[in-house]
């Protein structure tokens, strides 16, 4: 036996219990009260809990986007990945025109080789379809363990927006292959004419980045999508989702028996638009943007009644210098912040105020994101899977800071957050990786996690 947690309490999505957990080559080898036999790692878990490595479904490393590149490489980002207790991330590069969906994962899957942290996976986003050739190797994608495409519906003068048509082909081509399609919704035209105006109007600071998009500009798109998707008889997975109406419309799917995941992010349920009046309101700046009080309510309600399948972190942060940008003029600041190293120990210090179980934040931050997008080998505490183990000291108090952070930013709009409860180690596949404050792994132990098609 190469590691042995004793004394912890096992949470899983189903329910918690004390338990010690014994680990060999890498996987959970045995799960009970007092296991017998002596490894070469002994941990006391006890008071602590012993949870699954988080799965952050949702983030974008050194990505190219608003006139620069998200300050975060996939080193520095698994880094403080592992450092906030998640073990896999689902990274989104972004396909130029032209360019094939093997030739991009590759290329990234190359840097992660020697870079990653934490294991990782890829969701490719598709924005051109190179004259149908795409659908043909989106069948090789899916035999190479790639099961998840993005469609924007946004971003239109970046060149990454795909219109109706190529997202109902998409949704179609997906569901023969086992895949899913993963959607950002918002509308485009509304987005441009409310822009055009605002600017023609001298308002230009971050609060208009809200008001460009607000409620009704997400809400249009997310029905729209789950409109496609129920009338078409496909799965689909809405990401970041941040306002009311919208949500609305993906509880009445699924109450219809419809196939529509929704993941939403801890941003979207701690602050709402008001934060784009403050002076640093750019810093806030992502999209969608955060929404009224309504939203934020309906998010955690959604949340709590199991209407929301995961949580994820959209992790795109930008230098303090790049967010001022667009002092004068909303429309110039990079859009993204950062979160990934906030997300567990946030949903975990819900649960730990009684907002929510743990038993939920384990099943929407890493049971449910590999169930959803077929990481057989992750999500759970249980005899078989990866040891990707999260060790959670209940009672130690944590305040965030971009100090106190691993990652490469130099600004967080969670700083000054206060936690109760704080992950005290992390190991991935048995190795310990983070250790009370300080990184211990090494650059390149993450893997790249090959996934399962969903059966057809
Ligand atoms: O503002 C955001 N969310 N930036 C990253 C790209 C995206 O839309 O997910
Ligand atoms: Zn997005
Ligand atoms: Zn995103």
């Amino acid at each position: 036996m190469d590691l042995l947690i004793k004394g912890g309490t096992v949470v899983t999505a189903a329910g918690s219990f004390p338990a010690d957990v014994a680990v060999t080559g890498g996987k959970i080898t045995a799960i009970g009260k007092d296991l017998p036999g002596t490894a070469e790692q002994t941990v006391d878990a006890a008071g602590k809990l012993v949870l699954p490595g988080a799965i952050d479904a949702h983030t974008h490393m050194q990505m190219p986007f608003g006139g620069t590149v998200s300050a975060d490489s996939y080193k520095s980002g698994t880094r403080a990945a592992v450092c906030g207790g998640v073990t896999t991330i689902f990274d989104y590069p972004v396909q130029h025109k032209g360019e094939t969906i093997l030739g991009l994962v590759n290329s990234k899957k190359e840097i992660c080789e020697t870079d990653a942290c934490s294991d990782y996976a890829f969701h490719c986003c598709i924005t051109d379809l190179n004259g149908g050739a795409i659908l043909d190797e989106m069948e090789k994608a899916v035999e190479e363990g790639i099961t998840s495409f993005k469609c924007f519906l946004v971003y239109k003068k970046e060149g990454m927006m795909v219109d109706d048509g190529m997202l109902a082909t998409l949704l179609l081509r997906a569901k023969e292959l086992g895949a899913m399609i993963n959607v950002h919704a918002e509308n485009p035209d509304l987005i441009d004419l409310r822009t055009a105006e605002y600017l023609k109007e001298g308002k230009t600071s971050a609060w208009y980045h809200y008001m460009s998009r607000p409620e009704f500009v997400e809400a249009e798109a997310d029905k729209r999508v789950v409109h496609w998707a129920s009338h078409l008889d496909t799965p689909v997975y809405l990401v970041h989702m941040a306002d009311k109406e919208g949500l609305e419309a993906c509880i009445h799917a699924k109450e219809e028996g419809h196939e529509v995941y929704v993941e939403t992010c801890p941003q979207y349920l701690e602050f709402t638009c008001d934060v784009y009046k403050r002076p640093d309101g750019r810093n806030f700046v992502c999209s969608p943007p955060m929404k009224g009080e309504e939203s934020r309510e309906a998010l955690w309600k959604a949340l709590k009644s199991g209407f929301i399948d995961t949580v994820a972190t959209d992790h795109c942060p930008f230098q303090s210098y790049e967010k001022d940008w667009g002092i004068h003029d909303f429309t110039k600041i990079p859009n993204g912040c950062a979160g990934v190293e906030n997300m567990y120990p946030y949903m975990l210090d819900a649960a730990n105020r009684g907002i929510l179980s743990f038993e939920r934040v384990v099943e929407v931050c890493s049971t449910n994101p590999a169930r959803i997008f077929g990481c057989t080998a992750k999500g759970a505490v249980e005899i078989g899977k990866d040891a990707d183990l999260v060790i959670y000291d209940p009672d130690k108090d944590f305040t965030i800071s971009v100090n106190n952070m691993h990652s490469d930013y130099d600004h967080t709009i969670w700083e000054g957050k206060k936690l109760h409860g704080y992950p005290v180690q992390t190991y991935l596949r048995g190795k310990l990786v983070y250790d009370n404050g300080e990184y211990v792994g090494t650059p390149g132990d993450g893997k790249f996690v090959k996934r399962e098609p969903r059966s057809v």
